[in-house]
């Protein structure tokens, strides 16, 4: 079949081309069914490659390099002042984006996968509308359509005011003062970027600290390194109302009990994401939404219409990539008449900061809450001999396991290259692994996985490089 030539008829029809929806795209075609991928966009790769992921990891490089620049200092080695030409940062960032939306074309194409550019809209439970051009007939369909970022009443944040993490992944200028709604995944990897890029950064986050989802212990390193380099990170803060004045935005918040008024040159609002339903025909079928606004699915990822699947942030969950790839995986799996579901142990989690912070399996403020039995195991890395010679000791690896059998529960690491070294302990958590089977696992040396395999050791009191209690 041609790309970009409109069948009439497919077996499967998938919606949307991000990191689910051409994962599932690309294992159907594996699987030998006959596949028609709809996107708008005329890249594929969706919001992670395009606006999302992969630019914020370009600039995340770069904001690390310069750290690692400056902080070379202490280890004798000195730079001048970097000079930031950020054209040509811009120009960089858009070509690491193009070469991997040009992979994926690349790969759907060699897979013979049709990919249509346009809007697709259910007509009923078996056909499709492409909006621009043609309709579809499908046997079976997978939506993955995604979110976008969620915005604040424009009564507290008109639009002229902010930008979204779209606009500030544009990289338009650097604004001398940045402020961020929200201490989040986004709010802190981009308030990270533009403060190394020389930003005053201020984070107002309404909770009472920023990075809920990770544990107090784990986030308390980034928080501490956050603090050297953003100018405030105001917690408990309320905001009151934005007003623009001239290029600057005026911010009203109240704080410490006090109505305070700052002026900044750029306001992000990193407040969440909420999922893309909207005007997909979803009326005509028989799929069915939550009161929370995502499309309900069972654990083979199926709707509540039988031949339509849903998979990635659409269906809620954890709002990240590679949980919609992996349902992406059983979607196509289910609809090539495997028995697969989706039952996923432990998802990670990574906020791609400096340091990283990582976890999975159930943080301990969870075990808490759930009434767990558990018992932890803590390896500070400023005992380990590789993030000392790194000069980065300030991380901490975290597993945490049921007190009887010593299963592994969760694990919560911080500190440089922590989004590598999660990866281990999904596949011990998902291997059922017991702490001991860690702890008796030999880790290189001198590497940073040691610490993992010494918070196990940890778990039972004993970790060689740790004072015991
Ligand atoms: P988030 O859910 O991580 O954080 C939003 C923060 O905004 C929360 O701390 C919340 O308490 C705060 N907030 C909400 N309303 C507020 C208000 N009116 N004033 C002040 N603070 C307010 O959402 P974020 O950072 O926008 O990211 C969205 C999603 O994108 C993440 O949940 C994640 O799934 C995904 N993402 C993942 C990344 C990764 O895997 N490294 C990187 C970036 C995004």
């Amino acid at each position: 079949m041609v790309v970009g030539e409109l069948a009439q008829e497919t077996d499967l029809v998938v919606i949307g081309g991000g990191p689910g929806g051409y994962v599932a795209a690309f294992k159907a075609a594996d699987l030998g069914i006959q596949t028609t991928l709809v996107e708008e966009n005329e890249l594929l790769g969706g919001v992670c490659l395009r606006e999302g992921c992969i630019p914020s990891k370009a600039l995340l490089h770069v904001a690390h390099l310069l750290e690692s620049a400056r902080q070379a200092e202490d280890f004798g080695v000195s730079f001048k002042e970097p000079r930031i030409d950020v054209d040509k940062l811009r120009k960089w960032k858009e070509s690491v984006v193009a070469k991997l939306c040009g992979g994926v074309k690349t790969l759907a194409k060699a897979r013979k996968v049709e990919v249509v550019q346009g809007r697709g809209v259910f007509e009923d439970s078996r056909s499709l509308r492409i909006e621009g051009g043609g309709r579809l007939k499908f046997k079976n369909a997978i939506i993955a359509t995604g979110s976008r970022p969620k915005s604040l009443p424009a009564a507290l944040v008109p639009p002229e005011c902010c930008v979204d993490s779209t606009g500030a992944l544009d990289l338009r200028d650097i604004p001398k003062r940045l402020l961020v709604i929200g201490g989040g995944y986004i709010g802190l990897e981009l308030g990270q970027v533009y403060a190394a890029l020389g930003s005053k950064v201020t984070v107002l986050e309404v909770l009472d600290r920023v990075l809920l989802g990770a544990d107090e212990d784990i986030a308390r390193p980034l928080v501490a390194r956050l603090k050297k380099q953003f100018e405030a990170i105001l917690t408990g803060a309320k905001l009151e109302k934005c007003v623009k004045d001239g290029k600057e935005v005026k911010v009203t918040f109240a704080h410490d009990g006090k109505t305070k008024s700052e002026t900044f040159d750029r306001v992000l609002v990193s407040v969440g994401r909420q999922p893309n339903i909207e005007n997909l025909g979803l009326e005509k079928t028989k799929v069915k939404v939550s009161e929370r606004g995502f499309i309900e699915i069972d654990r083979q990822c199926r709707t509540a219409d039988k031949h339509i699947f849903a998979i990635g942030d659409v269906v809620g969950g954890a709002m990240l990539a590679h949980k919609a790839s992996r349902e992406g995986i059983v979607a196509a799996e289910v609809i090539a008449g495997h028995k697969a579901e989706f039952d996923a142990r432990a998802i990670p989690a990574v906020v791609y900061t400096s340091p990283e912070v990582a976890w999975c399996g159930l943080t301990e403020d969870e075990c808490r809450q759930k009434g767990l039995d558990y018992t932890v195991g803590k390896f500070p890395w400023g005992a380990s001999g590789r993030a000392i010679a790194m000069g980065r000791p300030e991380g901490l690896t975290k597993i945490i396991a049921d007190k009887q059998s010593k299963r592994v529960l969760g694990v919560g690491i911080v500190g440089e290259h922590a989004g590598d070294l999660i990866a281990e302990c999904v596949l011990a958590m998902e291997m059922g692994a017991l702490a001991d089977d860690i702890a008796m696992s030999i880790h290189p040396h001198p590497s940073i996985s040691e610490t993992v395999m010494e918070a196990a050791e940890g778990v039972f009191g004993s970790a060689i490089h740790a004072l015991r209690k």
